[in-house]
């Protein structure tokens, strides 16, 4: 077995004009293929500790020295993208009544969950990602990661997270990392957010 690159759930142009195409087939084809890829070259070295990268990644000191940064950085590439691929949908959703009312009860209103959202997204320096999180303590919780590190090493549950590395916008957005960031609120996958806060709770 090795890790397999998922099909995206919709048409390469479907999240147009949103995100483009050509960023769709990059990103996906190469990038994230690239970081399946690597994370295989990885595991393959210690087929004692299996491919659960979810369980790997919840403990990272688990992880034989020798692929440890490889598998931060390949295998937490992969479960990332595998998951903003389906946090990502052309129909218009919406957050269920319970996940609104948390997010009002967290954030004071969806307006500022939305600000808080795009200042972490905006101000993570270099390549990484912004995410909506359940803590340990079962709240919600806006923060941001470096690189392809995953929350689900801080014991965190992802629910909504954004790509900002260059390669995610650059094509189409440049250097204008701000207007990526509120392009991508109109292609949220709402309802998988909805089931990822649900299991997460
Ligand atoms: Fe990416």
């Amino acid at each position: 077995m090795a890790i397999i690159l998922p099909d995206l759930p919709y048409a390469y142009d479907a999240l147009e004009p949103y995100i483009d195409a050509e960023t769709m087939h990059l990103h996906h084809d190469k990038h994230h293929q690239t970081y399946v890829n690597n994370a295989n070259v990885a595991l393959e070295k210690h087929p004692e500790i299996g491919e659960d990268l979810e369980a790997l990644l919840a403990d990272v000191e688990s992880i034989p020295a020798d692929i440890r940064q490889a598998l931060i950085n390949n295998g937490g590439g992969h479960l990332n993208h595998a998951l903003f691929w389906e946090l990502m949908t052309p129909e218009k959703t919406a957050p269920s009544a319970e996940l609104a009312a948390a997010i009002d009860a967290t954030f004071g209103s969806f307006e500022e969950f939305q600000a808080a959202f795009t200042a972490a997204a905006t101000t993570r320096f270099g390549s990484g990602w912004a995410w909506l999180v359940v803590n340990k303590e079962g709240k919600l919780e806006v923060t941001s990661t470096a690189n392809q590190d995953t929350p689900i090493s801080e014991g965190k549950k992802p629910i909504l997270g954004l790509d900002v590395w260059e390669h995610a916008y650059y094509v189409k957005y440049r250097n204008v990392r701000p207007d990526y960031i509120k392009a991508f609120f109109s292609v949220i996958n709402w309802n998988k957010v909805d089931e990822l806060y649900a299991a997460a709770k």
